[in-house]
């Protein structure tokens, strides 16, 4: 197979699909040229820089084609330009004819060799959703005696489909687990130590959650990150003692206003995450949910765009597949959080890498009911 560049000669830009993609014909090619040629050959590249923001693109290639490319809507976080720029690098000869073009190369690239079969998407991949309801610092044992029975066990879904999962302080968990028992409805902890037991005045345990048949916490979110202190490193800690101790962890990373306006949103979740990535093995990543909440759209009101969310997550996903693989990438759910309700979170449903919600002060009303409806009825998936 030969491959120039020819920007007359586009073919779509895919990301990888997770679901039984067999990396082990995965390798490192420095020239295109000598990658197998077989009939429909999908090639993967994976830009490999720390200081650049990380993606991967897959595109179809029949033997013979010229290479050019197009970068389809469904591929966020890149531009054409930096197509070029990662295939400029994969190979000295495609390098010239990209320079030529006017791009010139940054990093260094593995490219990667698929199955015509392995084609997809990372945001296609069947993921359940999750909505989780964080009551934060709210409630009373009129409130916990009701909504559960009321709202929660009337609330209509398919639970192979949709997880729900409420989060009441502490000291109602109990009561609430009790209420929700004959239903599909989960209970979460907001938090967990990041330490055993022993003299940790308190904090609650990991194992101590478990033993009370708790299956999630929440870790990093915001406030706790704001108001309480918490570092990346506290948090990518707490996440891994729950991981270790059978919990499902809803991670929770997302950036400030000035963040965001001044262009870092990336950048920090990336660092966020980086400190989880360095604590956790692949493995772990399975019981670890991705709540991305935007600190400005955080009881504000203000709610991400669907286009906002769906661009972020998309990043994050792109992040996840190269710090740690393409498989988790696939696989790992990534809810948005932030001013959901019962009004907007249809429009946010509908986009492929959002895999359902975190939210805060409407998981207190009977709107909750209409968000789990949303995540049910929607037919991406
Ligand atoms: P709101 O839905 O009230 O904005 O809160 C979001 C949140 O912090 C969920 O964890």
């Amino acid at each position: 197979m030969t491959m120039s560049m020819n920007s007359s000669n586009n073919y779509k830009v895919n990301t990888v699909t997770q679901s039984g993609v067999d990396t082990s014909n995965w390798g490192v090619k420095q020239n295109m040229e000598t990658s197998a040629a077989s009939e429909n050959t999908i090639f993967g590249l994976n830009r490999h820089a720390s200081t650049q923001p990380r993606s991967k693109v897959v595109m179809n290639a029949a033997a013979g084609d010229d290479i050019g490319f197009s970068v389809s809507g469904e591929f966020a976080g890149s531009t054409k330009d930096d197509h070029f720029d990662d295939i400029v690098s994969a190979s000295p000869k495609v390098n010239k004819t990209a320079r030529r073009m006017g791009s010139k190369a940054r990093t260094r690239m593995i490219l990667a060799a698929l199955d015509k079969d392995h084609e997809g998407s990372w945001g296609d991949v069947d993921r359940n959703y999750v909505i989780g309801g964080n009551w934060k610092s709210n409630g009373d044992m009129d409130f916990v005696n009701s909504f559960p029975k009321e709202v929660l066990a009337k609330a209509e879904f398919d639970e192979k489909k949709v997880e729900v999962v409420v989060a009441p302080t502490d000291l109602h968990l109990n009561a609430v687990q009790k209420e929700l028992k004959d239903t599909h409805v989960h209970v979460s902890a907001q938090d967990v130590s990041q330490y055993g037991r022993g003299a940790y005045t308190g904090n609650i345990t990991a194992d101590q959650l478990t033993d009370m048949k708790i299956g999630w916490t929440l870790t990093g979110h915001s406030e706790r990150r704001t108001l309480f202190g918490e570092s990346d490193a506290d948090v990518a800690l707490k996440t891994k003692i729950a991981v270790e101790n059978g919990l499902n962890v809803m991670l929770c990373i997302g950036e400030q206003l000035e963040e965001r306006e001044s262009g870092k949103t990336g950048e920090v979740n990336a660092r966020q995450l980086q400190a989880v990535v360095d604590e956790l093995t692949e493995g772990q990543w399975g019981n670890v949910v991705i709540a991305y909440e935007p600190v400005w759209a955080i009881g504000t009101g203000k709610v991400a765009t669907p286009q906002q969310a769906q661009d972020t997550h998309a990043e994050i996903r792109a992040w996840l597949a190269d710090a740690v693989s393409p498989e988790v990438a696939g696989a790992t759910r990534i809810l948005y959080g932030g001013s959901v309700n019962g009004a907007n979170c249809a429009d946010l449903i509908g986009n492929k890498d959002i895999d359902g919600f975190l939210v805060g002060g409407a998981s207190l009303k009977p709107e909750f009911a209409d968000i789990i409806a949303a995540a049910h009825n929607d037919q991406k998936k």
